[in-house]
Parts: structure tokens; C-alpha cells; sequence
């Protein structure tokens, strides 16, 4: 796992929207993993502006969301479907239909998390998989107690996500769905690049359990441990209780800069 140490939110932006474009330029049909939440929307914003400026096209990629709310209506703003069209998909050139998301309205909820599986499979998994983790670990809404191999499925949300998230539903957390769908771990371990940002003090426990912690499904973000290119982008705050944060800034410095992250 490669931790980087940046300067804030705007530079941790700018690399992960330069992982996104180095791999758009020799793979322009790659495959996206799309997070929502607040954590992603600078470098969305990054990769719009690149978009406008004539440095990236996504007109082949495909994408990937990682979870939804179960049981919002459709055309409801914090639908994560509507959030990543709003966010990214519609201010770029994807194509129509490139993006998807599991299915919140589904009847057969679990048949719709097994098509979802399906699809990923069938557009040859993902390529780079952007994550924003919880304060409580979460990744994508696989909550602590998450098996560490889980797949697609319906997860009930843990009171602090809900409390995390009544801030996009006017502080309301009655009004925040009390299950979702979400990739498994064992999913999102089989994106090729986990690129996951974190940004704020509320996110440094668990982003110390996340680099230094054991692995275990009581931070079910310590799974990433495991896998063989991770990257995760730290502003200052977030990395305020890594022991060894002086040694990741030397190892990120003497790094050549032609590996990129
Ligand atoms: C959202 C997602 C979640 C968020 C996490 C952090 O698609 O997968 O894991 O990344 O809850 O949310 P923010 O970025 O709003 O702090």
C-alpha cells in the first residue's frame, strides 16, 4: 500500500485525476469505479476541467458506481445514481448507458445484486476503483462486521453512517435509508488499482487503523493491505495519527516520478 502525504484536498485531486487519465490514454475503454460522497468531488471537478480542456475523454470508458440507497425514489437528489450524473457523468462525454449502479428500486434486490456482479465480469472488472472510506472504515457501505470476501448484497447502514450522512439529508437522520446495497470487499479487491482519498480529521482513526491497524473486518478497510496496488491520498489532517508519516513522506519523495501512483 502506497501512502501519500499531500497538501490537502487539491493535490490529492490532482493525482488520482492523473492516475484516471494515464490510464484513460493507453486504455481508453477502461473500466471505472465510480465512489460517491463528498470525498471524490474534487477530483471529479479535476477531471471535468481536464475533459474541457481536451486532455481526457471517457466517450470509451465504462463505469462502475459502488453502492446505492435502498428505497429512494428515483428522481431523489441523493440517489447515488443521480448523484454520479450530476457529479461527473453528465459534465463529461461518457456515453449513454456507460455508467451504471446497483439497482436501489429493484424487486428481486438480491437478483439485482447478483446481475450486478454479472456486469462487472462481463466488462472485464475494474480497471481503477476510486474510494472515499468512512469514519468507521467503511469502504464503499461495507460496514465493520463486513466479511472480508463479501460480493454484492444488501447491508443494513451502522448508525454512525447514517448520522455521517443526515448532512445530505438537511440533518435529518431519520431520513437517511436504513439499508443499501454495496459492493463486497471481495469485489472491490478485484479492481486492478484501489485509489482510495481521504481528507479531514474525522477520517484519521480510520485511516490509522486503514495503513497501521490489523486487518480485520472491524475496519473493513484493512483488507486493502492485502492488495498489490493500493494507493491512498492523505491531506494532512486525515494523516495526523499514521506513526509513520514521516517515513511515508521520504518513501513519496524519493519516488521516481515517472511510476506515477
Ligand atoms: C460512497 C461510498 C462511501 C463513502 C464514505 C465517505 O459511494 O462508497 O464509502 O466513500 O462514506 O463519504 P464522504 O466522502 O462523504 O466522507
Amino acid at each position: 500500500m502506497e501512502v501519500v502525504i499531500t497538501s490537502g484536498a487539491q493535490e490529492s485531486a490532482r493525482l488520482a485525476a492523473d492516475a484516471v487519465e494515464q490510464l484513460l490514454a493507453r486504455k481508453p475503454d477502461a473500466v471505472l469505479g465510480l465512489a460517491t460522497g463528498s470525498t471524490p468531488l474534487p477530483t471529479y471537478d479535476e477531471l471535468v476541467r481536464r475533459h474541457e480542456a481536451g486532455q481526457v475523454s471517457f466517450a470509451r470508458a465504462r463505469g462502475f458506481t459502488l453502492d446505492e440507497y435502498i428505497g429512494l425514489p428515483a428522481d431523489h437528489p441523493q440517489r447515488y445514481r443521480n448523484v454520479i450524473d450530476r457529479e461527473l457523468v453528465g459534465r463529461v462525454d461518457f456515453a449513454s448507458d456507460a455508467v451504471t449502479g446497483p439497482d436501489g428500486l429493484a424487486e428481486d434486490l438480491q437478483a439485482a445484486a447478483e446481475a450486478y456482479e454479472r456486469a462487472i465480469a462481463a466488462a472485464g472488472g475494474v480497471d481503477l476503483q476510486i474510494l472515499g472510506i468512512g469514519t468507521n472504515g467503511h469502504i464503499a457501505f461495507n460496514e465493520p462486521g463486513s466479511s472480508l470476501a463479501s460480493r454484492t448484497r444488501v447491508q443494513p447502514l451502522a448508525p454512525q453512517t447514517r448520522t455521517d450522512n443526515a448532512r445530505f439529508f438537511e440533518d435529518d437522520v431519520e431520513a437517511v435509508p436504513r439499508l443499501c446495497f454495496t459492493q463486497g470487499l471481495g469485489t472491490i479487491m478485484e479492481a486492478r488499482h484501489l485509489v482510495l482519498i481521504a481528507t479531514g480529521e474525522g477520517k484519521a482513526a480510520a485511516v490509522q487503523q486503514l495503513v497501521e491497524g490489523p486487518v480485520s473486518a472491524r475496519w473493513p478497510a484493512t483488507v486493502m493491505q492485502h492488495h498489490p496496488h493500493a494507493t491512498v491520498l492523505l491531506d494532512e489532517a486525515a494523516a495526523s495519527r499514521l506513526e509513520l508519516a514521516d517515513y511515508y513522506r521520504e518513501a513519496y519523495a524519493a519516488k521516481p516520478e515517472w511510476q506515477g501512483i
